[in-house]
């Protein structure tokens, strides 16, 4: 692999400090022009860094999360297991709280609190050094969750396809390789080549300011195109699949993701073209039956009227309407790709079969 290839695809986003005091991540809100590091030690430094999207991306809020936990349940004075129990449950509460659709926060967080009530009544020191451990579990899985999905997923391209993208679910996103572009990176290593169209994601621009960034910089043959120009790119013939992540696969198969990826679907549907989402188990939430169940983040109309233009290009009173992701219908997505596997329609099948070969 060669060295530049080698940077983005490893790319070191979120840190937990050797001594645990702190988590430090790559601030993705300053790409692609800065490459700055946040160091966060406060509750609400941690909150802040989720609801802004210095740390953005499914997997990669959940990892951020979990080192979170670590951290925070080091700074406590109680040593008394139950009032540990407790300031921990509302500090976990607190984070849950910065983003509501995207399920790998709560499973994250979930996983940090069960290791202390399965651990109920025992020193916090030795609670301390397991949630040590599931921190870095969470983040050593998602890697090789990342590495398999790229493998599942470079099995349905062929060299030379032109893929469209969008939103940001690359290794900016998770911790290595990313889930929609690790089949591009992995096809890359390999000698393969791809033409990808990224479209730009409005408002919040991750598209533009992070897919193409990774992309070019990993050498791969990127082209960033509008929203609205995903339509004339599928009509022109120069998409063979589309790829997108994801942030909450109900029971049914409907897949949440940043907003614009239904539409791209539908797109996708009328000019025959395949669309796979790409994520790991722990984006499938079996809790939610259907896309219905999925609770819509709505952010700041400012969003829309004035952020990155140099003045706002709408009255400050227009309203606005903006919500952070929208649900991709299960009839129009043709398989979802995780590290257990490529899952087919009917997706209720087969998404429930993915976890009864746990057990
Ligand atoms: O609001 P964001 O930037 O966190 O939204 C991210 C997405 O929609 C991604 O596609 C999804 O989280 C998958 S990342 C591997």
């Amino acid at each position: 692999m060669n060295d530049q290839l080698q940077q983005v695809t490893h790319i070191d986003n979120i840190r937990l400090a050797e001594d645990g005091s702190s988590v430090t991540i790559l601030d993705q809100t300053q790409l692609p022009n800065r490459t700055e590091y946040l160091t966060l030690r406060t509750p609400e430094e941690m909150y802040e860094a989720i609801l802004l999207l210095r740390v953005r991306g499914a997997p990669a809020i959940g990892i951020c999360a979990g080192y979170c936990m670590y951290v925070l349940a080091r700074q406590m004075d109680e040593r008394d297991y139950d009032a540990f129990a407790r300031r921990f449950h509302e500090l976990k509460e607190y984070l849950n709280s910065s983003r509501p659709t995207a399920v790998n926060l709560s499973w994250a967080l979930n996983r940090m609190e069960r290791v202390v009530t399965n651990h109920a009544g025992e020193p916090v020191e030795e609670i301390l050094k397991l949630l040590e451990q599931e921190c870095k579990a969470i983040h050593q899985e998602d890697i090789q969750m990342c590495r398999a999905i790229s493998e599942y997923g470079l099995t349905l391209l062929k060299d030379g396809d032109g893929i469209l993208t969008h939103c940001n679910a690359g290794p900016l996103a998770t911790s290595r390789y990313g889930t929609a572009l690790g089949p591009l990176f992995l096809g890359k290593e390999r000698g393969m080549n791809f033409k990808v169209f990224a479209d730009e994601t409005r408002p919040l621009l991750q598209g533009a300011r992070l897919t193409s960034y990774e992309l070019q910089k990993g050498g791969i043959d990127v082209t960033l195109i509008c929203d609205n120009m995903a339509s004339i790119v599928m009509k022109n013939g120069w998409i063979n699949a589309c790829l997108v992540g994801c942030d909450r696969v109900a029971a049914n198969g409907d897949a949440a993701n940043k907003i614009g990826t239904s539409g791209v679907a539908i797109l996708a549907k009328h000019y025959g073209i395949p669309f796979y989402v790409l994520g790991p188990t722990s984006t499938i939430d079996l809790s939610c039956k259907t896309g219905d169940d999925i609770e819509i983040e709505l952010r700041d109309q400012k969003e829309i009227r004035e952020k990155f233009y140099a003045e706002p290009m709408a009255l400050p009173e227009v309203k606005c309407y903006n919500p952070a992701f929208d649900v991709t219908d299960h009839t129009l997505i043709t398989g979802i790709v995780t590290e257990k596997g490529i899952c087919y329609p009917p997706y209720t099948q087969s998404l429930a079969q993915l976890f009864q070969s746990e057990n």
